[in-house]
Formats: C-alpha cells, sequence, structure tokens
C-alpha cells in the first residue's frame, strides 16, 4: 500500500514500433487505473538490450515510448513513469532473485523459446533471464496488480513462485501480485496471421498496425486483413480473422462483441473493415499529434524524467533495503 492505495505496476520494452497490441493489450486500460491505484510505469531498457540495439536508435525508441506513455493519456504527475534503467536497484533485485530461481523453471517460458528461435546467433544469458529481472521490477514497488496482456501471463506466474519462495525463507517481504487484465485487447492477433499474436518484430509489416501508421496506411492493412469463409461478422473459434477484428473493434469503441456483430449484422467484410479502420485512426490520429507535441518540449519532458525517477528510487530502494537485510548482506556504513 501506498499513500493508502493499492499498487500497480507495469511496463513496456523500449523497442521497435508499439503496435496496436501493446496499445490495447495494455496502455489503454493503464490510462484511468490511477483514480484507485498508486501506478508506476517503466520504460523497459534493461530488458530491451537482450536483443542487439544500435545505441542512437535505441536511446531515441525509450525517450519515443516515454512521450507516448504520456501522449496515450498517462498522467506524469498522478502515475510513476520512469526509465528502468535509472533505478539501480531493478539490475540488484534482478541478481538476488536469480539465485532464487530455478533453470527448470526458466526452461518452461515459451517467450525464452521463441525469442531463441529467432535470434539463434544471440542466444544469451539476459535473455533467459528476463523473466527474472521482470519479478524484480514487480516486486521492488511491492505491486499488488500487474496489467498486462495475455503473453505476459507466464512471467507474472513465475514472479508469483519467486516471491513465495521467498516470503517462505525469509517471512513476509514481498507482496504477491496478480495479473489485471482489460476485458477486451488482452489478446490482439496478427492481420495477417491469427494464429499469431500481433508483434514488432513481425516479419510481415501487414500483421500489424503501429502506432505511428498513417491514418492511409490503416485503412489499407486493415483491408487486406485476412477474414474467413462465410460473409458473416461474427465472434467465433472457426472465424479467427473476423474476430480479431471485431476484438480491435470492441477494444477501441468500448462496445461489447455482441453490440458490434449487431450492428454489421447483414452487412459485408468489406464495410466492416472499413469500419475498424476508421475506429483505429479515431484512437491513433490525436496520440500521434499529442506526442508529436510532446517531443518538441525537451524541457518539460526532461523535468518529469527527473522527478519521477527520484521518486521510483525511493520506494525501490526501500523494498531493496528490506531484502539486503533479510538475505544477511553486511550493512553499507555511510
Ligand atoms: P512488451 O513490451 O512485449 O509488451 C508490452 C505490453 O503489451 C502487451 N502486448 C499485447 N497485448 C495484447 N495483444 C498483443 N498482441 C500484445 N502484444 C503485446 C504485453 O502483454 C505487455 O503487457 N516483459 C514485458 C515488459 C516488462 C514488464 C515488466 C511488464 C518488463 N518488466 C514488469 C509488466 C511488469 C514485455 O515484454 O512487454
Amino acid at each position: 500500500m501506498i499513500n493508502g492505495k493499492k499498487v500497480l505496476y507495469s511496463g513496456m520494452q523500449a523497442t521497435g514500433s508499439l503496435t496496436l497490441g501493446n496499445y490495447l493489450g495494455a496502455l489503454k486500460n493503464w490510462v484511468t487505473l490511477n483514480e484507485e491505484y498508486e501506478c508506476f510505469f517503466g520504460v523497459m531498457d534493461l530488458h530491451s538490450i537482450t536483443i542487439r540495439q544500435q545505441p542512437a536508435h535505441f536511446r531515441k525508441c525509450a525517450r519515443n515510448l516515454f512521450a507516448l506513455y504520456i501522449a496515450a493519456g498517462l498522467d506524469p504527475v498522478k502515475n510513476c513513469i520512469y526509465y528502468q534503467s535509472h533505478v539501480s536497484a531493478h539490475a540488484e533485485l534482478g541478481w538476488i532473485l536469480n539465485c532464487f530461481t530455478y533453470m527448470g523453471e526458466l526452461n518452461r517460458m515459451t517467450q525464452f523459446k521463441d525469442k531463441a528461435a529467432k535470434h539463434s546467433d544471440n542466444i544469451n544469458a539476459g535473455l533467459y533471464t528476463y523473466p527474472v529481472l521482470m519479478a524484480a521490477d514487480i516486486l521492488l514497488y511491492q505491486a499488488d496488480y500487474v496489467p498486462v496482456g495475455k503473453d505476459q501471463q507466464q512471467h507474472l506466474e513465475i514472479t508469483r513462485d519467486i516471491a513465495e519462495r521467498f516470503n517462505s525463507i525469509y517471512g513476509d517481504v514481498f507482496t504477491i501480485p496478480e495479473g489485471y487484465y482489460g476485458k477486451s485487447g488482452a489478446n490482439i492477433r496478427s492481420l495477417q496471421n491469427p494464429s499469431k499474436k500481433m508483434s514488432k518484430s513481425d516479419e510481415n509489416p501487414n500483421g500489424s498496425i503501429y502506432l505511428m501508421d498513417a491514418a492511409d496506411e490503416v485503412v489499407r492493412k486493415c483491408k487486406r486483413a485476412v477474414t474467413d469463409s462465410g460473409n458473416e461478422v461474427l465472434y467465433s473459434e472457426d472465424k479467427p480473422g473476423v474476430s480479431n477484428l471485431l476484438e480491435i473493434y470492441s477494444a477501441c469503441t468500448g462496445k461489447s462483441i455482441e453490440e458490434a456483430e449487431k450492428e454489421f449484422e447483414g452487412k459485408g467484410y468489406g464495410e466492416f473493415k472499413l469500419a475498424v479502420a476508421e475506429t483505429v485512426n479515431a484512437v491513433l490520429v490525436p496520440m500521434q499529434k499529442e506526442f508529436e507535441r510532446l517531443l518538441q518540449d525537451k524541457g518539460y519532458l526532461d523535468g518529469i524524467i527527473k522527478d519521477n525517477d527520484e521518486k521510483a528510487r525511493y520506494f525501490a530502494n526501500k523494498t531493496l533495503r528490506k531484502v539486503r537485510k533479510k538475505v544477511g548482506f553486511t550493512d553499507i556504513l555511510h
């Protein structure tokens, strides 16, 4: 608890261009949470270097992500938005927790298997212990809830296992976090292959809508989205393409899937796809304008970064001190 509120923690990797999946599965749902929770959102730049980054480009990506959080509607005064690498407690707790995590557990992580297959020339130890650093992120802030998309569920489960193991040895050190999933949008699929999630690193750029895509690009991608046999706009297992578009439509408009199905009763796929593109653009265009405006305002962004870094460090170090004591590290004398 912080200021009488439960704590919520999440973040995104600071690489590549964010997709509509990142937005609908995570970012969009974060915006109003500060009314009820004390919220922390990291720009996860430590995690990003598990894949090789070009430094200048990486620096820009991280700053863009920071600005995008705000452009998407996160209030940087009511939420603590900060760079993970600015708070050294993450790396320190990450190391400690490595010693409380079993290789057998890490071997089961599907994201590691996927990424290792994609980057077979660079299967580094960081990629392998990625979930442990993620556990450190969450546990440092004593988070009660972690709003993420379904693809992160396994990482959340290992976080709980690590925390429970640590607590069973040392007493109540960590809050055991729970996943927090949005009503819709938690599992947005590729527009070209709905059996895969919409992903930043998809080789086929038509499969993903990027948050910085121009409006006509969004229309083009929606028109080309694979649909299924038949011509009815219905949500069902044998219609994965149409179901995915319905999911996108529902998440962007706030309408339920049933309402959306009714709206398109008797209408064909063509009309439906255009309506999906329109609702996506109604979300993206204002966000892109605000993003551009923010990037011009260097002083404002730098000020927020500084203030929020301090706030994050304060809470993270509080937990780290407790962990150090419990483990039995010698006190640091000043
Ligand atoms: P990342 O950067 O891969 O994804 C950021 C968020 O976007 C969600 N997401 C999706 N949701 C729905 N449909 C999709 N197609 C889709 N693609 C991505 C992800 O579930 C995620 O919520 N490991 C995390 C970053 C992280 C983190 C943390 C998150 C590091 N430490 C601590 C929470 C708490 C990641 O790779 O996210």
